[in-house]
């Protein structure tokens, strides 16, 4: 496979594309970040190796020189928003009509469910799953769960587990079924 833009997507000519990335009908990437200050809305885009990008989604470039991020292999689904200096690590799901807000940063793995709102600038660990709908507005660490809105956690998102490669977290999580183990002794 190789990179692939659909004839209606528009790609700025700041946008840096990876290899076997694909871009979807009427996408839209790399355009001035919609910020009404009069900071320099110069900036660039990076789109990480594999990642697919689907129809009507848009990306804004960064601000002061500065790059948004998609990390490899992620996939954006139809009409999803990423704002101006986001970076997101790799495997990012974006469902449909879902938005991060402008300079928000995303570990890898995380799940946004559709139609839900990231707040700008907040940060989004690795793992997370961000329910349907939720409007989150507040800092999701690694591996939550969360839904609703204003978005609470109800818990992790087990998903992590599956993965091999991530030693430190399967790590991490042992010590901790191991200490509420001793806890409840
Ligand atoms: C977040 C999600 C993964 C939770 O799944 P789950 O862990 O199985 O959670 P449950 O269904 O057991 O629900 C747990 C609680 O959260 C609530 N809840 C679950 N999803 C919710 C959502 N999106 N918004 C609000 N509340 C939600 C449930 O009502 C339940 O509340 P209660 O304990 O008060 O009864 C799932 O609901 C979700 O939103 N998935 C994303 C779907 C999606 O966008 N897919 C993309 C298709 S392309």
């Amino acid at each position: 496979m190789t990179t692939e833009i659909h004839p209606t997507a528009i790609v700025d000519p700041c946008v840096e594309l990876g290899a076997n990335v694909q871009i979807g009908p009427y996408a839209v990437i790399g355009l001035e970040g919609e910020i009404r200050d009069d900071r320099n809305k110069e900036g660039t885009v990076l789109i990480g190796d594999g990642t697919i990008i689907r129809a009507h989604v848009t990306v804004d470039r960064g601000t002061e020189g500065n790059a948004t991020i998609i990390g490899p292999n992620s996939y954006l689904m139809t009409k999803s928003h990423v704002g101006h200096d986001v970076k997101t690590e790799e495997h990012l799901t974006l469902s449909s009509g879902a938005k991060i807000g402008g300079g928000c940063l995303l570990g890898h793995h995380v799940n946004i469910g559709l139609n839900a709102v990231i707040h700008q600038r907040l940060f989004i660990g690795s793992f997370c799953m961000i329910g349907m709908g939720a409007v989150v507005i507040r800092p999701v660490p690694d591996t939550l769960k969360v839904v609703g809105s204003p978005a609470r956690i109800i818990g992790h998102n087990d998903y992590f587990k599956d993965y091999e490669g991530y030693d430190a977290l399967k790590e991490v999580t042992a010590q901790a079924q191991a200490a509420k183990e001793r806890k409840e002794r």
